[in-house]
């Protein structure tokens, strides 16, 4: 099969444009992250037209959906390069930057406003985590977030810089929730509260696109039966069940 990977270039220089290349393979497997690659391993790449063209910018770290580096907009929907077959995304494929990043060139968007998140809703621990069995589960999946930002990619209510932080925050701060101590558990609602629970509109858009396959909204109602109506997950004489905090 050939495929045309209609690009979408971006540099200071030379501002946006669209360029197309050609790939070819019968493989039913390889993904557009496979592509980018080969392309940008040609010494002399020739776009579309047969022109000679610069290497594609473009972020990778594992291509095992691991990292989350080689997020991008594929055919309109955000998604991993490595997790994007080319044999689903039909003959012509557009290739975009995530929009709600600055673009630093090509597909390479500057996401740190999304790690910067994390320092201001406190998304680490300052303690011994209270580590249970009943909680390993949400924790766990919790803690699989890749920092892809392909959920912010979709919000409606997430703006780079703004006060709310969006599910690649909301997702994470699950696991303390789950494994936070009651009395720190206070501290971290109001941050909760104030970046996440307000600003969310619970659409739910965000809830069918996450590469990882975390499920969003039990992440989202964890953490706001937790924040919000102070209830907690826990382990109780040996029972699974939702144990009212004192929070007050
Ligand atoms: S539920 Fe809606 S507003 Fe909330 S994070 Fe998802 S897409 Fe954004
Ligand atoms: S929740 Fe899913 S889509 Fe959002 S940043 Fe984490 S891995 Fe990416
Ligand atoms: S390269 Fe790591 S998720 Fe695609």
């Amino acid at each position: 099969m050939k495929y045309r990977i209609d690009i979408e270039r971006y540099s200071p220089e030379k501002k946006s444009y669209i360029e197309s290349f050609y790939y070819e393979t019968d493989s039913e497997t390889e993904t557009v992250a496979n592509a980018l690659a080969f392309l940008n391993a040609k010494s002399n790449l020739k776009n579309a037209d047969g022109q000679d063209a610069e290497p594609i910018g473009w972020e990778c770290g594992c291509m095992q959906k691991k990292c989350g580096a080689c997020a991008m907009v594929v055919n309109g929907r955000p998604a991993l390069a490595c997790d994007s077959r080319l044999s689903r995304c039909g003959k012509v494929i557009r290739l975009s930057p995530l929009k709600k990043f600055p673009v630093v060139r090509d597909l390479i968007v500057d996401r740190s406003v999304m790690f910067e998140n994390l320092k201001t809703i406190k998304l680490y621990f300052e303690d011994n985590a209270d580590f249970g069995e009943e909680t390993a589960g949400i924790a766990y999946e919790a803690s699989r977030c890749l920092q892809c930002g392909c959920c912010l990619e979709v919000c409606p209510n997430f703006i780079a810089g703004g006060t709310f932080t969006g599910m690649a925050s909301a997702v994470p701060v699950t696991r303390l929730f789950a494994e936070l101590p009651a009395e720190k558990i206070k501290e971290l609602s109001k941050l909760y509260n104030k970046h996440i629970f307000e600003g969310c509109g619970k659409s739910l858009a965000c809830r069918n696109i996450c590469p990882a396959k975390i499920d969003i909204e039990k992440m989202l109602v964890n953490s706001n039966a937790a924040a919000v109506w102070k209830r907690v997950f826990r382990h109780q004489e040996g029972v699974k069940k939702w144990k009212n905090q004192d929070l007050k």
